[in-house]
């Protein structure tokens, strides 16, 4: 394979620098795995952040795509396409839902269920228009997606924020009670805070959210961006509550590894009429082929008992490190997992495993996080707690040196 690298063949400064990345270019996936320029194979528990529910170019979803490419890409999203009606109706027979509309990402699907809550105040609640969302949140980066988010920062960053929102702390309903008033239009919230380090809703709080919405008349939407399409174990995160929202999003793992995302919507809230609502990529039919094939294999009769399985063996094989290595809490379902580190380590912990070809996420500085495929097996699962069994061995025993060092 020619060996590539930012530096020479191809540099970097030409792409804006709007994240940090190591130097290595990533050049081709498989499955659980990825392969570095220099032909180094990575397990890769990052999988395109949730995205690529069933690993690196599925056999499943790399056919669908050709055939649908060798068939019709966009007509236009002024004209029906049978692959978008399919994955309308495959959708909302899933969720219970009644309509769906689709979009590429899972910031635009957020901002699609803001503007049907907003549309929905006016035409059913006097013109209300804020939506309560919570401190940690995240929602995605475009501008009314960052306000609604509760990224520490957040709000400065690009001034005038969008108004609108007003904050909660997550799992308190009394916080959520006191902001309630004329204006209030929606509840908006993640049933687990994945960026915020896989942060998982209380169930008493979330029912009594749910009964706390409908005694005001409120919209209960949930942002399944990252939990929805099995990654936790069900088809909807909400499936673990037993709470219904009003409207739901969904994002990253419907399109497992292309750009689809969706706003989802039960009848009562079905407010959209045309001119609303749109977007020239809005249900083309390659990525809603795409996502036809991703969500026949999530259906397939075991796969998410398989996903339980996996997860309950990560989270087990999690929980055995936190102890040998006297780190902290293990949190997660299905397979998303986060581990507490107890110090600022994780960004280290997170670099000596990509050494040792694991790849992983700081979701923050004391907190590591692990999303991989959905399909993988109990030796991917032991492969990669082996590697992070290392890297976690390595970074704490390079710091207690440092710590006697300086004592
Ligand atoms: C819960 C949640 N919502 C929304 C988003 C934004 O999705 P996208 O990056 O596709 O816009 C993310 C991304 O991480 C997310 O985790």
């Amino acid at each position: 394979m020619k060996t590539v690298s930012p530096s020479s063949d191809c540099p970097s400064r030409h792409l804006m620098p709007v994240t940090e990345r190591p130097a290595d270019i990533f050049v081709r996936g498989q499955g659980a795995w990825l392969w570095d320029g220099e032909g180094r194979r990575h397990l890769d528990w990052l999988q395109g952040w949730a995205v690529n529910a069933l690993g690196h170019c599925p056999p499943q979803l790399s056919r669908a795509l050709q055939v649908q490419a060798e068939t019709l890409l966009t007509p236009s999203p002024a004209l029906y396409n049978l692959p978008s009606l399919q994955l309308a109706q495959r959708l909302c027979a899933l969720s219970g839902m009644q309509q769906a509309w689709f979009g590429s990402t899972g910031a635009e699907a957020n901002e699609g269920a803001i503007k049907l809550a907003r549309k929905w105040g006016r035409a059913r609640r006097a013109g209300a228009w804020e939506i309560i969302t919570f401190d940690n949140a995240f929602h995605g980066r475009n501008l009314a997606t960052m306000a609604a988010s509760g990224k520490p920062g957040w709000d400065a960053m690009f001034t005038p924020a969008m108004p609108g929102f007003a904050k909660a702390r997550f799992n308190d309903l009394d916080a959520v009670r006191a902001l309630i008033g004329e204006r209030t239009v929606a509840v908006m919230l993640e049933p687990v805070q994945g960026e915020a380090g896989v942060r998982p809703a209380d169930p008493q709080f979330l029912r009594q959210l749910r009964a706390l919405c409908d005694a005001h008349g409120l919209l209960l939407i949930f942002d399944e961006v990252q939990t929805g399409c099995g990654r936790l174990g069900r088809m909807f995160g909400f499936e673990h509550y037993g709470v219904r929202p009003d409207i739901v999003t969904l994002g990253k793992g419907l399109g497992g590894g292309v750009p689809i995302s969706a706003v989802l919507a039960a009848d009562h809230a079905c407010v959209f009429e045309p001119g609303d609502q749109g977007g020239t990529y809005a249900g083309n039919p390659l990525m809603a082929a795409a996502s036809l094939a991703v969500l026949d294999v999530l259906a397939e009769p075991d796969f998410l008992a398989g996903v339980r399985e996996q997860g309950a063996r990560l989270g087990d094989g999690l929980r055995a490190l936190s102890r040998r290595h006297g780190l902290g809490e293990v949190r997660g379902a299905g397979l998303l997992w986060a581990l507490e580190m107890g110090t600022d380590l994780a960004p280290e912990v997170v670099r000596q495993a990509r050494g040792r070809g694991l790849l992983i996420n700081a979701a923050r500085p004391h907190c590591l996080r692990f999303m991989p495929r959905l399909n993988g097996d109990a030796q991917e699962i032991d492969t990669g707690l082996a590697l992070l069994d290392g890297a976690l061995g390595a970074v704490l025993k390079s710091a207690a040196r440092g710590a006697s060092a300086v004592n």
